[in-house]
């Protein structure tokens, strides 16, 4: 979901007061690269049109670029198909019912294909006895949107709205995992009741607390007063797949779900305030539920926030929310093993002004032990990330004890800077960047990309050395190169890749390569993959109102293409590009089209497109897409 909805909660970022760095930063940030990166000398110099000279530059990828535009379908190059895979309402189980949009119920959804995918994880599975691939997709279902889900709601919203509506939202939110299979011409196909199908709801499903604040007082309700066991997961936007082949969920805007108020001077009200709790709910599950009631139940709103760990091996097994990776609105949660076999897993906290976080395990993977690997991430120390205009990465340890992070600052232990990971993160200056999304590790370079959306709320006096532009309406790709790959790293360098919107538009203030096409610029990256030849892609989210549209990009990210973009994929009107996750053969390229025809003012009703059935009698619906090119080779070759 775009969440544009202007808000912010960052203290620092309110009073318009950040640090002195900050103002050291914005006067040298018309630098515009940092020395000793990756092959920068032949850059192009920011956005208007200067370059280093093309000399025998060798794209990394070959395919012919589609055209910018917006219309009622997707897009693809010359040579490729795209198969529609799973849509919302899409039967999993043996005994799933037929999906009836005028007649919903959380029954028939619970044994439905979610709403609103976004994250897509791939884990490959042993071949058939017939030699079929197989695999399993971990599929997040981010959001639901009562006036484009059901009939009739949208005209007396939120009245319209019952406990049987909210009901089925919430069975419409959480995961869905699928086993697919691929026939002989390369299609994959859900495996229908398939030993492993599961569906994760934010009603129903269990999940154990984990972790450093596991039980702490502050994690208790009437439901569950040893605070160890949390009902559901929810807004979970991206995610990752581990090294032992775990899905991780994240859990990002969870303060859209809480009404009520808490009394004056109570002991949450300055935490819930610094994460958006503050009871204007963009759903009315409180009216109904008293868990989403913060009168009724003040410390509900700290049991999200988390990442959920998943084994989509076992679906019996009990989610696991993993206290020690922290608590923000995180949008993603990709991990490596370090040279040093430490995990390390980068989250972005993706709200304006807000930070960006990296996770290093206490203990090593081993593998093989997919038990032992089990246990990683409840011990280790999380870190946040302060970018210097020398092009240095300091990662401050979340330790409590350490530096600020101690009783007279209000923490009484490592559970409350877990559960105030963000006011943590305040007291030790971590640069406030212009809303983190996806963060993809490279354990082949030592390489990691940090996809920065936007942040149309940024000032000039706000500026800073890694964040340069204010009002940055359409985001920036920054790069971060751990030393020697060693991921563990306290201190790193950084670089920016692109700095997105229209390189053609001098007030964009964009910088890419002069080699970018008028087709491969784009705004707003959110969602990334890097695909088995480690090369990266981008997916958007933003800027349809500027006339760009939403879509996936191949990224030159060395050489003297380098910050070239181009375009492969774009989705219907209303939507934005969600998942990206390749096959580990590279010839399937699976992509989330979510929202679409979710355009201003668009109903049930009147969506802006009926994408992807285009009946009249079918809303729009969000997607799974599969896409190969004809021929079975790898995308992009
Ligand atoms: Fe759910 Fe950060 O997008
Ligand atoms: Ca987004
Ligand atoms: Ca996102
Ligand atoms: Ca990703």
């Amino acid at each position: 979901m775009n969440e544009d909805d202007g808000r912010f909660s960052n203290p620092r970022a309110i009073s318009s007061i950040d640090t002195i760095s900050a103002l050291v930063d914005r006067r040298l940030s018309r630098r515009a690269f940092v020395g000793g990166g990756v092959a920068v000398s032949a850059l192009a110099l920011g956005g208007c049109g200067k370059t280093a000279p093309a000399k025998t530059a060798q794209p990394s990828f070959n395919f012919t670029e589609i055209a910018r535009g917006i219309d009622e379908t997707h897009h693809l190059p010359d040579g490729y198909v795209a198969d529609i895979l799973l849509r919302w309402g899409d039967p999993l189980f043996a005994d799933s019912p037929t999906f009836d949009p005028d007649n919903q119920n959380s029954t028939d959804q619970h044994k439905q294909f979610g709403q609103s995918n976004d994250f897509i994880g791939f884990i490959a599975l042993p071949p058939d006895e017939d030699g079929a691939a197989r695999a399993i997709l971990c599929i997040n279902h981010e959001y639901t949107k009562a006036t484009m889900m059901f009939p009739g709601v949208a005209e007396n919203y939120p009245e319209r709205m019952t406990k049987a509506h909210c009901e089925t939202e919430m069975a419409a939110h959480g995961a869905s995992i699928v086993e697919i299979r691929q026939d002989v011409d390369g299609a994959w196909a859900p495996v229908i009741g398939s030993q492993y199908t599961r569906r994760i709801t934010a009603g129903t499903t269990p999940m154990t607390l984990t972790g450093p604040a596991a039980g702490h007082a502050r994690l208790q309700t009437n439901a569950d007063p040893q605070g160890l066991t949390a009902a559901g997961t929810m807004y979970n936007c991206a995610g990752g797949i581990t090294a032992w082949n775990t899905y991780l969920m994240a859990e990002e805007n969870f303060h859209g779900y809480f009404s009520g108020a808490l009394a004056d001077g109570h002991r949450e009200s300055e935490n819930h305030k610094r994460y958006g709790v503050t009871g204007s709910p963009w759903y009315v599950w409180g009216n109904f539920l008293d868990r989403f009631n913060l009168e009724k139940e003040p410390n509900e709103a700290n049991r999200f926030g988390w990442i959920v760990e998943v084994d989509p091996l076992d679906p019996a097994s009990t989610p696991r929310k993993r206290t020690a990776l922290g608590r923000i609105k995180h949008e993603g949660a990709e991990s490596v093993i370090a040279p040093s076999g430490h995990v390390v897993l980068y989250s972005g906290d993706d709200e304006r002004f807000e930070y960006l976080y990296k996770f290093v395990s206490t203990n090593t993977f081993v593998e093989g032990d997919r038990a032992a690997n089990m246990a990683l991430l409840d011990d280790g120390v999380l870190h946040v990330a302060r970018f210097s205009e020398d092009g240095i990465v300091d990662w401050l340890p979340l330790t409590f004890g350490h530096g600020p992070l101690t009783a007279e600052n209000g923490f009484q232990s490592q559970a409350d800077v877990m559960i105030e990971t963000r006011r943590a993160a305040d007291l030790l200056g971590a640069t406030p960047m212009d809303r983190p999304e996806d963060v993809e590790p490279d354990p082949r370079t030592g390489r990691v990309w940090v996809m920065l959306t936007n942040n149309n709320r940024r000032t000039e006096e706000q500026v800073n050395a890694a964040n340069p532009r204010a009002n940055n309406e359409f985001g920036h790709i920054i790069e971060i190169i751990e030393p020697d790959g060693d991921f563990t790293a306290r201190q790193s360098r950084w670089d920016f890749l692109v700095k997105c919107g229209d390189p053609k538009d001098p007030s964009a203030g964009a910088m890419w390569n002069a080699q970018t096409s008028e087709n491969g610029w784009f705004g707003s990256p959110d969602n990334c993959a890097i695909d088995p030849s480690g090369r990266l892609w981008v997916a958007t989210d933003g800027n349809e109102d500027t006339g760009a549209n939403n879509g996936l990009w191949a990224m030159e990210t060395t050489g003297e293409m380098r910050g070239t973009g181009r375009a492969f994929f774009r989705g219907p009107v209303g939507a934005e590009i969600t998942g990206p996750r390749f096959s580990d053969d590279g010839r399937t390229l699976f992509i989330g089209v979510q929202h679409p025809g979710d355009s201003d003012g668009a109903t049930y009703e009147n969506p802006s497109t009926r994408w992807p059935d285009f009946d009249s009698n079918m809303t729009a619906r969000s997607a799974v897409l599969a896409i190969r090119k004809k021929d079975g080779g790898v995308i992009g070759s």
